[in-house]
């Protein structure tokens, strides 16, 4: 059952039914100024970091789900009926109702008793402040007196604090009100230099702004008392709830339209200037006014929202495939890349699964996330690489997540997850081949912080080499410490005290438990390390690299191969994880993923057997599951995993973001149909006609998928903020359809289900566009083996650069 459609030719998400299984939600800006929109209007804004500079509130986990929003009412002055044109809150029985989820924008709009409203809701481009520009027209035959209500409830800045200090924060709000404009002043007084606004285009019967008084008592924002009589009371906030509300009266003839814009925004003063006049407690809006009034225009509204539109034509255009599929090419030409771009804003923080609260970001995830969005942002990118390598520790380890504010690491969550420093290496690797910028290598960057211990970013690399082979157990795998890639194998930190985190609990340095996982990744790593370095001229770490990853290869193979797939890893006590050994958790997605991505097994037949393992035991209908049989009890010695319940995350959830590495894994060993048939199975496009089992938004990848062991298989959960977003662009965009930048140039490797025949992709790699036309017969399973660059025939796959960037380069690829 689908709730919507996709229109590929907006690029948007078209939701036809208000009621979706769960609020489906979309992102507005992409600097700095930001806000979650639900497809009824719910949500919150924030500047930078969602907790520490949060706008408006929001109620999560509440009842119903989805509370709080950027929130319009209507009025009919005539009968009294009110309604909310996004459904929620009021939920009226709207005729017509869509919410347009576009990139970056959302446009919801409804129909009622003849009178027909839209609003657009966005985040203009190098701006701090988002406009809703709503549009109400009447149908009638008669003219219709209205009034329209906006409403946003202020949030006290710090979430966490706005959600559990009341005795304070009940007496701190402050407002403004001056020509129309609300602003929000609370903490103004003393050490903010900051305030938000909310403004209005049109003029204004009354207004409110304590939320008191705009509901009325014991009411709730489905029948606030103001909307209810059509009477503003023009409340100033003293304390207590601080919101904001204008009232406009409108009058249409049938068939006339009106339009008002509000805006809410964000601003921040000099320090010795915020006050106007000095000396008084009155905000300086002198900086802010010009830009008010600037967006107040319709006409700059318009032309804001074109240049957004144009911002994301001009990102979507480096990579635009046309295959056929239409799964294939809407994810990779739209959605796909849409939320590679979301999680390089968000990493885990804001989402309605992340509070915005909880999480900084991750030092693994955020390197991951580069690889999804490098080619679009590769500025972004470099400065991002920069940041996450300044938290780097002098032993080479991370700490697992920084705060993005302050950009340091964080130091309640620590450190000794041993996969993190590997993921760095990816990371600067994916950049280095996207931009051919080896100049980043040479640039100084801290350790933990430390400017006096600054070193260049390639040194950076070679520890995160070095802590590998300085952490290596019993049968020479290295060691797990924490956790790696999976959170939730915490085999060096047992936990019996409910409620205390499995990660950082009392973690026990064993020096036993190794993870095989971290083997493929190092091999992984060190493989990237042996090409920067010789591209270097570095041959001394060319060949420790080079040696280090063979001699972790054979160990792999061995210690880490359980006869028909590899191995997990080795526990406290040196015993056998992932292994037909174990009664539970026999067979584990990840290494069998990473370890063949790393190119281990693929000569000697141990690829093959484990793809096969897979497909046979942990290949569903809705994706592949992480692990096999499910944990049926509580193992202290594995930590978190076995504390869901089997079917559920870690505990053999589809955890999706393991997917494309067996996606990878089939591609690499030619079976593209293999590759194809997994990238299906948890596409969200494909997935799309499942939505009530699906349940999560069908344009976007959800970080889990109930496993065939739950009570719900099928049903996603986290949607949004998750490395399968970056990991599937790879798979589907790098490994089957085989365009692949490497330090050298663009390697065109398809490996494609035998049925496909011919398709097309647009790249624009370092300042030249590629038109690449692989041309295929039906049936054939084989490998490019010759290129016709711009009427040349070169033997290989490999697209050299042109002498000189910036011209356009036509290809032909056949396959064989
Ligand atoms: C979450 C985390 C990620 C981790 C994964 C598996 O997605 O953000 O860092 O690798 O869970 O535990
Ligand atoms: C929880 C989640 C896991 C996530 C981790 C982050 O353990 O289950 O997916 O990676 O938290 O700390």
């Amino acid at each position: 059952m689908r709730y919507g459609h996709f229109d590929d030719e907006r690029r948007e998400y078209v939701i036809t039914r208000p009621d979706t299984p769960l609020p489906w939600i979309n992102y507005l800006g992409c600097e700095a100024y930001f806000g979650i929109i639900s497809n009824t209007a719910g949500g919150y804004s924030f500047y930078a970091d969602a907790r520490l500079r949060r706008l408006t509130r929001y109620r999560y986990n509440n009842a119903p789900l989805d509370f709080g929003g950027r929130y319009v009412y209507l009025r009919d002055d005539e009968t009294g009926e009110f309604w909310s044109p996004s459904w929620q809150p009021t939920q009226n029985e709207l005729e017509d109702y869509s919410c347009r989820h576009g990139l970056g924008y959302s446009i919801i709009g409804s129909r009622y008793k003849g009178i027909r409203s839209e609003t657009l809701y966005f985040v203009p481009l190098g701006e701090n402040l988002e406009v809703w520009r709503v549009r109400v027209t009447n149908d009638r035959e008669t003219a219709a007196k209205l009034s329209l209500f906006s409403s946003i409830e202020f949030c006290l800045w710090e979430a966490q604090d706005d959600n559990t200090n009341f005795q304070r924060n009940y007496s701190t709000g402050e407002v403004e009100v001056v020509d129309g404009v609300i602003y929000h002043k609370t903490e103004y007084r003393e050490r903010r230099n900051h305030f938000a606004y909310f403004a209005c285009s049109a003029p204004q019967t009354g207004f409110d702004t304590s939320r008191d008084a705009f509901l009325g008592p014991y009411r709730s924002w489905d029948r606030p008392i103001v909307v209810e009589t059509g009477k503003s009371t023009d409340s100033i906030a003293h304390g207590w709830q601080p919101m904001g509300s204008h009232h406009v009266e409108i009058e249409l003839g049938p068939g006339e339209t009106r339009e008002v814009v509000f805006l809410l925004g964000y601003w921040e003063n000099p320090q010795d200037d915020k006050f106007d006049p000095p000396n008084t407690q009155t905000i300086n809006k002198r900086t802010v006014t010009p830009v008010i009034e600037k967006y107040l225009q319709s006409a700059a509204v318009e032309q804001a929202f074109d240049a957004l539109r144009d911002y994301w034509t001009g990102l979507l255009g480096i990579v635009q495939v046309q295959t056929g599929n239409e799964h294939v090419d809407r994810m990779v030409n739209i959605w796909n890349a849409y939320q590679c771009m979301v999680t390089f804003n968000m990493s885990r923080s804001a989402s309605l699964y992340e509070s915005g609260i909880g999480r900084g970001m991750g030092f693994r995830d955020s390197n991951q996330d580069l690889l999804g969005f490098v080619h679009m942002i590769p500025a972004r990118a470099r400065e991002r690489i920069l940041d996450i390598a300044a938290t780097q520790l002098a032993t080479g380890g991370a700490y697992h997540q920084y705060q993005p504010l302050t950009k340091r690491g964080n130091n309640d969550i620590g450190s000794g997850f041993n996969d993190d420093p590997a993921w760095l290496v990816l990371g600067v690797a994916a950049y280095l081949k996207e931009t051919g910028d080896t100049s980043i290598l040479d640039v100084l960057v801290p350790f933990d912080n430390d400017p006096s211990a600054a070193k260049p970013l390639y040194e950076h690399l070679q520890r995160s080499i070095g802590y590998t082979l300085d952490r290596l157990g019993p049968h020479g795998l290295p060691l797990i410490g924490r956790a790696d890639w999976n959170d939730c194998l915490n085999l060096n930190c047992f936990s019996e005290t409910p409620g205390e985190s499995f990660q950082t609990t009392e973690h026990k340095e064993g020096g036993v438990a190794e993870s095989v996982f971290i083997g493929g990744l190092f091999v992984l790593a060190a493989n990237e390390m042996t090409r920067i370095a010789g591209r270097r001229d570095d041959k001394v770490e060319e060949e420790r690299c080079r040696k280090a990853s063979a001699v972790m290869t054979k160990v792999v193979e061995s210690a880490g191969w359980d006869g028909n797939w590899f191995r997990r890893a080795y526990d406290f006590y040196g015993k056998v994880i992932g292994s037909a050994e174990n009664s539970e958790g026999q067979i584990f997605i990840e290494p069998q993923g990473m370890c063949i991505v790393a190119g281990i097994g693929l000569e000697n037949g141990l690829a093959t057997k484990a793809l096969a393992s897979v497909r046979e035991r942990l290949a569903t209908p809705h994706g592949i599951v992480l692990q096999q049989p499910a944990y049926s009890y509580y193992h202290l010695n594995l930590g978190e995993i076995s504390t869901y319940p089997e079917g559920y995350k870690e505990n053999a959830g589809v955890f999706c973001h393991t997917n494309p590495w067996l996606m990878m894994g089939e591609a690499m060993a030619g079976n593209g149909d293999g590759a194809l048939d997994y990238y299906l199975r948890i596409n969200p496009s494909a997935r799309e006609e499942i939505s009530e089992i699906h349940r999560c938004e069908p344009y976007v990848y959800a970080q889990m998928i109930a496993g065939k062991d739950a009570p719900t298989p099928g049903e996603a959960k986290n949607s949004w903020l998750s490395g399968t977003a970056a990991w599937n662009f790879v798979a589907i965009s790098q490994w089957i359809l085989g365009i692949r930048p490497e330090h050298g140039g663009l390697r065109i490797d398809p490996s494609l289900p035998a049925s496909w025949g011919d398709f097309t992709v647009t790249r624009k790699f370092r300042g030249t566009t590629y038109k690449i036309a692989v041309r295929k017969s039906a049936g054939s399973t084989g490998r490019v083996a010759r290129l016709v660059v711009d009427g040349r025939t070169i033997a290989g796959n490999l697209a050299p650069l042109p002498a000189q960037a910036g011209q356009t380069i036509e290809i032909e690829a056949f396959v064989q």
